[in-house]
């Protein structure tokens, strides 16, 4: 019998998991995969690993534009891979001593909810039987793979990609389709173009990079467009089939044939053959739906992290995890989403919280937009040659505090939590303008545009 049973240890998970056993919670974990999801298997960890030595390779093929001068950089991605591997490795065998330290049981194995008890909730996992007083449920999410004609065998022969296969590939492709140009799209299309493949995506929408600010993701755009990455905007794919896309764009239908085509058009809460009908939890739209205490329709069933379909961010499923087990310990705790920042780890890296231009405009607030160029921080300019990041600052009039931040340039993901503090906060111009700033940092135009 456990005081919690969590399914799932991936970052909602795992981090409840955590918090659970330090504060004496008699806790079970069932994971069937390794420990920490896809964030730290197939998702964030992995990519970011990839990207740095992407990134490392660009700097070095642009070295000479800082007087640093050799011959023949090359990038050899088979280590790439396998530096990849044992990254994860280490992280992995750290979440596992975490949780061994918190006192929690894991049990790896899949888990089926078999009924609801007057003892608890009975969990299946590996022919065996567990009871929990409360259960949490943080399975995550998978890619969506809609039927499109021939995809499903495309996935068999290799010729498809998730997000799971593309960080397997043992040499780089001449040349990828990726579609869908959301975060996945553009992180990986950021990889392969630095890498030396030929990159299209294409994009069912007329822009890249779902609801970043529209200005922001026209640079973006145009930043790789550059760099020589093909971008087919407001195509519908209609087939992934013989090594080849085909997209349908205006009526009219072109193919493109490829060693890949990676399938990042988004993802979907995990929750089929769980066996969450034995006890009538709802779904909408196939994830858990949830309030913001992280309750479910039953009492003493939980969920956070991807299965609730709410924010798909691996920190959003932190803070879900911990407002879990804050509320089953009979702490009051609520999420607050208007304020989750998120970053897509391109070169430039693009970061954003709160309000863009446009759902300023939708939800009829009165703002001060603010297009700042970064070239207003002396370290901007010393590091980035080329550079044209800005910071895009969006404020509400009526209060004159800062509601919208979405930057593009360098240490843009490292800059945001300072501007989601901002906002989480309601900070006004004049607090802001009292802070003191490091110098010299990028961080600084954020407050050199509160005098502007
Ligand atoms: P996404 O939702 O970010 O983007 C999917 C894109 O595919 C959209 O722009 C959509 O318009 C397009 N699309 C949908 N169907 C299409 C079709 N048939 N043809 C062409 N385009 C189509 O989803 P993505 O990139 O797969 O990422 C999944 C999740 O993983 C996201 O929720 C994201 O938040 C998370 N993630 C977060 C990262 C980060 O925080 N840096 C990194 C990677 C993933």
């Amino acid at each position: 019998m456990y005081d919690l049973i969590i399914i799932g240890g991936g970052p909602a998970g795992y981090n409840a998991a955590d918090h659970a056993g330090h504060a004496g919670l008699k806790t079970l974990v069932i994971e069937e995969r390794a420990l920490g999801g896809v964030c730290l298997n197939e998702g964030c960890i992995p990519t970011k690993t990839l990207l740095y030595s992407a990134k490392i390779y660009d700097y070095a093929k642009h070295s000479q534009d800082y007087g640093v001068k050799f011959e023949n950089a090359t990038i050899d991605h088979s280590f790439v891979i396998d530096r990849k591997a044992k990254v994860i490795k280490q992280l992995v065998s750290g979440v596992g001593a975490k949780l061994k330290k918190a006192g929690v049981e894991v049990v790896k194995a899949q888990a089926v909810i078999k009924e609801r008890t007057a003892d608890g909730f009975v969990v299946t996992a590996d022919g065996k039987e567990y009871v929990g007083k409360q259960l949490l449920i943080c399975t995550g999410s998978n890619p969506a793979l809609p039927p499109i004609d021939g995809l499903a065998d495309s996935l068999k022969s290799g010729y498809a990609l998730t997000n799971r296969e593309v960080l397997e590939l043992k040499e780089i492709p001449k040349d990828i389709v990726i579609v869908g140009g959301g975060v996945i799209g553009l992180e990986m299309a950021s990889y392969f173009n630095s890498v030396g493949s030929k990159v299209y995506v294409v994009e069912m929408l007329n822009k890249i990079a779902g609801p970043i600010d529209n200005e922001i993701s026209t640079m973006l755009q145009k930043e790789y467009a550059q760099k020589g990455v093909e971008f087919i905007l407001g195509a519908k794919v209609t087939s992934i089939k013989n090594n080849a896309v085909t997209y349908e764009k205006d009526g009219k239908l072109t193919e493109i044939k490829s060693d890949y085509a990676l399938v990042s058009i988004g993802r979907r809460a995990r929750t089929q053959g769980l066996g969450l009908e034995n006890i009538g939890v709802i779904l909408e739209r196939g994830a858990i739906v949830t309030n913001e205490y992280g309750k479910t329709n039953v009492p003493g069933v939980w969920a956070a992290g991807d299965v609730n379909g709410k924010s798909m961010l691996a920190h959003t499923a932190y803070r879900e995890g911990e407002v879990c087990i804050n509320n089953i310990l009979g702490k009051k705790d609520r999420i607050n989403y208007n304020s989750i920042p998120s970053v897509i780890y391109t070169n430039p890296e693009v970061a954003c919280v709160g309000e863009t231009e446009e759902t300023a405009k939708q939800k009829g607030l009165d703002v001060k937009i603010q297009t700042v160029t970064l070239k207003y921080s002396g370290r901007y300019v010393a590091e980035n040659e080329h550079g044209n990041g800005v910071v895009k600052i969006i404020t509400d009039k009526k209060h004159n505090n800062i509601v919208g931040v979405t930057i593009i340039g360098t240490y843009a993901s490292e800059m945001i939590y300072g501007a989601a503090m901002m906002v989480e906060t309601e900070m006004r111009v004049a607090d802001v303008q009292k802070l003191v700033f490091p110098h010299p940092t990028v961080c600084e135009v954020i407050r050199e545009a509160m005098f502007l």
